[in-house]
Formats: C-alpha cells, sequence, structure tokens
C-alpha cells in the first residue's frame, strides 16, 4: 500500500503549494528600485557561446546604468550538467541561493538527462527554477510580419503534467502512471496575465487552448477558470480551441492570422511554441519570458544543442533567441528605448547573416560584432 502513502504526501505538497500562491508577493517596482541585479546563467551546450555574446551586447546597451552601479550584471555560475551531476542536485543549493539574490535572470540553456542516456535520472533544471522561483507564467511572442501574424502565448509554467513530472510510478512492468495537476490559484494567475496584457495592448483577441473533453478534470478546470476570468473583461473577444486542431489552425494561412494572445496549460504550451517559433524562422529565433511574483526569468526557448557541441560546430549557434529574450527582460524592466535599440539590430541580424545552425554561415562570433555594430 505505499504507493497510496506516497499519493497521499504528494496531494498534500501540492496542497502546500496551494496555500503559498495565495501569499505570493508582487512583482517588484523596477522604476524605484534603486539596484537591479541581473543574474547571467551560461548553461551548457551552445549556452556559453551565446551567452558571451548577449553579455557583451548588453555591458555596451547598458554601459551607463552598469557604470552609475543601478544595474550589475552578476555572472552566475555552476548551473552546468557536470557540476549538476557531481552535486546530484538539479539546481546546486550553492547555486540556487546564488539566483535568488538576484531580481532578474538571463539564462542559457541546460541539458536535462534523457530517459536511458545513462546519466543520472535529474529533473529539468528549467522544470526546478521555474517550480522553486515560481515564474507562473511562460510569455512566448512569436511575430510573422510578412503573414501578419502576431502572436503571444501565455503558457502556465508550474503545474499540469510538469508539476509531478518525476514523481510519476512505475507499479510494476505493466503499468506505469504520471499525474497532472490544475489549481485554481495557479489557472487564475495566468489567466489574469494573459487578459492584462491582451487589455494594455489594444483589446488583443485570447483564444483558451485545451484537450477539456479527455482532460476533463484538469484541463475542464483550467477552461473554466480562464473563462470566468474573461468575464472581468467583457471588452475582450475571446474563443476556446482544443489544442490538436489549435495545432492545425497555426499553419493554416487563410485564418491564423486571426489570432493573437493565447492562453495553454503547461504541455500543449510547450508543444504549440516550438510549432509557432519554427513557423517564424526556428526554435533559436523566439524569446521566453517566466514572469513570476518576486522573480522573472528570461531564456532562449530552444535547448543545451549537445549534438552541434558533440560535431564541433557549437560556434554556430545563434544567439538570436537568447538576445530576445534580453529584449523582453529590458521591456520588463521598464527600459523600452534599450530593449527597441537592441531589437532592431537583432532584426537587422536575421537579415543580413546567415546562420542555419548546421556549421554553414556566420557564427555566433560574427553576430556580436553585427549587433554590437548596430547598438
Ligand atoms: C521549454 C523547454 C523545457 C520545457 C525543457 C527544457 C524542460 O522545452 O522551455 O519549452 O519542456 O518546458
Ligand atoms: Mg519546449
Amino acid at each position: 500500500m505505499t504507493y497510496i502513502e506516497d499519493f497521499a504526501k504528494i496531494i498534500e505538497e501540492q496542497l502546500v503549494r496551494v496555500e503559498r500562491m495565495k501569499n505570493a508577493q508582487d512583482a517588484p517596482d523596477f522604476a524605484a528600485m534603486d539596484k537591479i541585479v541581473i543574474g547571467t546563467i551560461d548553461g551548457d551546450g551552445i549556452g556559453p557561446i551565446i551567452m558571451d555574446s548577449c553579455r557583451a551586447i548588453l555591458e555596451k546597451l547598458l554601459a551607463d546604468e552598469i557604470a552609475s552601479g543601478r544595474i550589475e550584471l552578476r555572472r552566475i555560475d555552476g548551473l552546468t550538467i557536470e557540476n549538476r551531476i557531481a552535486k546530484m542536485e538539479t539546481v546546486p543549493a550553492d547555486v540556487l541561493a546564488a539566483i535568488k539574490e538576484c531580481d532578474l535572470l538571463l539564462k542559457g540553456p541546460t541539458t536535462t538527462p534523457g530517459k536511458g542516456d545513462g546519466r543520472p535520472n535529474l529533473e529539468s533544471a528549467n522544470v526546478t527554477l521555474r517550480r522553486e522561483l515560481d515564474l507562473f507564467a511562460n510569455v512566448r511572442p512569436v511575430v510573422i510580419p510578412e503573414k501578419n501574424i502576431d502572436w503571444i502565448f501565455y503558457r502556465e509554467n508550474t503545474e499540469g503534467e510538469y508539476a509531478l513530472g518525476s514523481k510519476g510510478v512505475e507499479i510494476n512492468d505493466d503499468l506505469s502512471i504520471d499525474f497532472k495537476v490544475t489549481t485554481t490559484a495557479g489557472t487564475v494567475r495566468l489567466a489574469r496575465a494573459a487578459f492584462e496584457y491582451a487589455k494594455n495592448n489594444g483589446n488583443k483577441k485570447v483564444s483558451i487552448i485545451t484537450k477539456a473533453n479527455i482532460m476533463k478534470k484538469t484541463d475542464g478546470k483550467f477552461l473554466d477558470l480562464c473563462r470566468q476570468v474573461a468575464e472581468e473583461y467583457p471588452e475582450i473577444e475571446v474563443d476556446d480551441w482544443y489544442v490538436d486542431i489549435m495545432a492545425a489552425n497555426l499553419i493554416d494561412d487563410k485564418i491564423n492570422s486571426n489570432f493573437n494572445v493565447f492562453i495553454l496549460p503547461n504541455l500543449y504550451g510547450d508543444i504549440i511554441t516550438d510549432e509557432a517559433a519554427q513557423m517564424q524562422g526556428g526554435v533559436g529565433t523566439a524569446g521566453s519570458a517566466n514572469i513570476g511574483g518576486r522573480y522573472a526569468m528570461f531564456e532562449a526557448i530552444h535547448g543545451s544543442a549537445p549534438r552541434m557541441v558533440e560535431d564541433g560546430i557549437a560556434e554556430y549557434a545563434n544567439p538570436a533567441s537568447l538576445c530576445r529574450a534580453a529584449i523582453m527582460m529590458l521591456r520588463h524592466m521598464g527600459l523600452a528605448s534599450k530593449a527597441e535599440v537592441l531589437e532592431s539590430a537583432v532584426d537587422g541580424a536575421a537579415v543580413d547573416l546567415f546562420m542555419p545552425g548546421d556549421g554553414r554561415g556566420n557564427t555566433a562570433y560574427d553576430f556580436t560584432d553585427y549587433v554590437l555594430a548596430h547598438i
């Protein structure tokens, strides 16, 4: 009966998390802060290469603020797969403590050991950080001007299939069970963030994506709560779709430009945002913000590309996605004009440089030089 005890413990932990969410801190008022500490976390694989590029760019862009001490760029080391395995901790305690001393984080990709790749079964560092820092909204814009597409995805970032992703049970050789979690507090805060964005940006249309016909309890709750929050925004047009048909809609050029803001549970958001980023030009082109109360973390949407490192072509990694994350961070801090300067340079690089990521064309160093020359 030990499974039943384990399950009771899981439920208790989730109920404690619900109480914590109810008492969560509000976002800081950056304008009122004397000093803002931005932690930069290289990660592993192509992470150090693309982060070097971004750091050099931010050092130039924020030179005055750094010189005056208003902004500090602080390197956080040790979030590498080697160090994590050596310590057998997904996010080593000293690294997590250093991260929690920052206000904002810019993070490179980190390798997640895969099933059967011979490495210890550590949880994804992303998932751990999103949970530890309670970064509940994963915000991912995708813009394709020539198709008139202007999308922004509000992906739930701490619940769904991810909340207990490493706590599933292999009952025996014949049976495995995983869990999916939806909470009222977790859903409402995400929905509110998405509707506030829609309202503050000209009452954009909001589309709720679930599979509530199958995942009746969890997605059913998610859909009901998003619909309830929508009632507070009567001026905003709202529709809801199942995730399978939405995956099709996104690549249907007759209708895809009709969508603006999406609200999705965690796993569907993971999948759909890769599809959307690919339409924009590849997962290397999209930025991603993880927004919580006290903390916010900005990262590339892609992984650590260990294959590029093995093939000796890591220097051909494109820093654009991480730079787009930095642009979102600058906007989040209220530095909109700096964000625009960087955005136009990164847009220019997308046109003038050729970076297919397969060892041909321009390198990350060419990208850095290009952007430095255009800011
Ligand atoms: C993402 C990534 C992560 C996720 C991985 C690295 C755990 O795919 O940020 O979309 O699944 O959320
Ligand atoms: Mg993903």
